[in-house]
């Protein structure tokens, strides 16, 4: 395990890692011609960094054909992969070692692969990551020091930072793990070709949340509307009144308060929303509990890897999450909110009861006819 309490104490989100061969990597992770192939392909999203191109730190964007990639010079370029934990299940694999962190905070693995003197520049991240070196060595510079010139290089294709000075160094090697908390700059340079994996954790800022939580809300909130039976003969009325302001804005915040289990649904919705090149494919076929139970005999049911199943449980409201939507269902489904949400494939004895259930069959059915969950 990656995490354990005194990580959670001494380190998460307040200072760096360096973890020596503390990783073991899933037999089948992908190498250098793997993931050349994986750069062709569309439906992932991939990211090729020229440090020396046309212009400083050039970013295109991926797919990318072969000849492409053999055409490039040998040194001073990486390519990136994101999401490859929803592409690749042996890389998922990997977040077995996370287990005990709120799944919902967990983004993706991203891969990278680089030639000598690879790199994405000097930079500072919003988010955690944990920085698995899988093969090849990588230089790790980095400075935590909030105070730092935090400037950018202008009009560039990536957020470079103008000044960098490194506070500490490391040279990883595979099986290493660097930790590093949001903020702090860091600059990973290939020393010969290298692959690194680094897992990403969401941290949604209010910025981000905001305009698609409003949407909903404006469709919810009660009509409000301004006003002003006191309202006196205006000598200046070209004056917006103070005491009309005050009134417009407590309309607005009024609008905005919300009870703690809705906003809750509407959170669950939103963070198991998959992005939309990732969405599973519907699979209307599977419509009886007895199709289910049939084909269970035969093999387990297993979540769709982009799927995330979360739950909330507050007093007497249990509510599951998957693919945006939410079901409610009545608590003493806990065991299988909980069953559901920490497993990644179900067995026939596991599911047996719970399809003989009417309420819970219609939501596992629902599940499975979204493609969320399924048969391989
Ligand atoms: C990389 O893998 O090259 C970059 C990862 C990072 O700096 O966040
Ligand atoms: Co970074």
């Amino acid at each position: 395990m990656l995490i354990n309490h005194a990580f959670f104490r001494d380190y998460w989100q307040k200072k760096p890692l360096l973890l020596r061969n503390a990783v073991d990597l899933p037999e089948q992770n992908p190498d250098r011609e793997a993931l050349f192939s994986l750069a062709g392909d569309e439906n992932i999203e991939s990211r090729l960094v020229v440090e020396h191109g046309e212009r400083p730190w050039e970013v295109h964007f991926g797919p990318f054909t072969r000849s492409r990639l053999d055409t490039l010079p040998d040194s001073g370029w990486t390519i990136l992969f994101q999401d490859m934990d929803k592409h690749l299940p042996d890389v998922a694999s990997l977040l077995q070692q996370f287990r005990g962190m709120p799944r919902w905070r967990i983004d993706d693995i991203m891969i990278s692969y680089a030639v000598d003197k690879g790199s994405v520049g000097p930079h500072t991240d919003e988010y955690d990551v944990f920085l698995i070196q899988a093969s090849g060595r990588r230089l790790w510079r980095i400075n935590a020091d909030p105070g730092s010139d935090r400037r950018l290089v202008p009009d560039l294709d990536m957020k470079i930072l103008r000044h960098f000075d490194a506070e500490q160094e490391w040279l990883l090697e595979p099986g290493d793990v660097l930790y590093l908390p949001p903020g702090v700059a860091h600059w990973g340079i290939a020393e010969g070709e290298c692959i690194t994996w680094s897992v990403g954790f969401r941290a949604p800022s209010a910025q981000e949340l905001f305009p698609e939580w409003a949407e909903e809300q404006q469709q919810t909130i009660e009509e409000h509307r301004y006003r002003d039976p006191e309202l006196q003969l205006q000598i200046h009325d070209g004056e917006i009144q103070p005491q009309a302001v005050l009134k417009l804005q407590e309309m607005l915040t009024s609008a905005l308060e919300q009870d703690p289990d809705d906003f809750g649904d509407w959170f669950g919705r939103h963070i198991t929303q998959p992005k939309e090149h990732l969405h599973p494919l519907p699979n209307p076929e599977l419509s009886t509990p007895q199709m289910l139970l049939e084909v269970l005999q035969q093999q387990p049911l297993v979540r769709h890897p982009a799927s995330k199943i979360l739950y909330m449980h507050t007093a007497g409201k249990l509510l599951l999450f998957c693919g945006g939507v939410s079901c409610q269902l009545p608590e003493s489904c806990l065991p299988l909110a909980i069953l559901l949400s920490e497993q990644d494939a179900w067995h026939q004895e596991e599911l047996e009861s719970w399809l003989h259930d009417e309420r819970t069959a219609a939501m596992l059915i629902d599940l499975c006819q979204r493609g969320y969950i399924g048969f391989e």
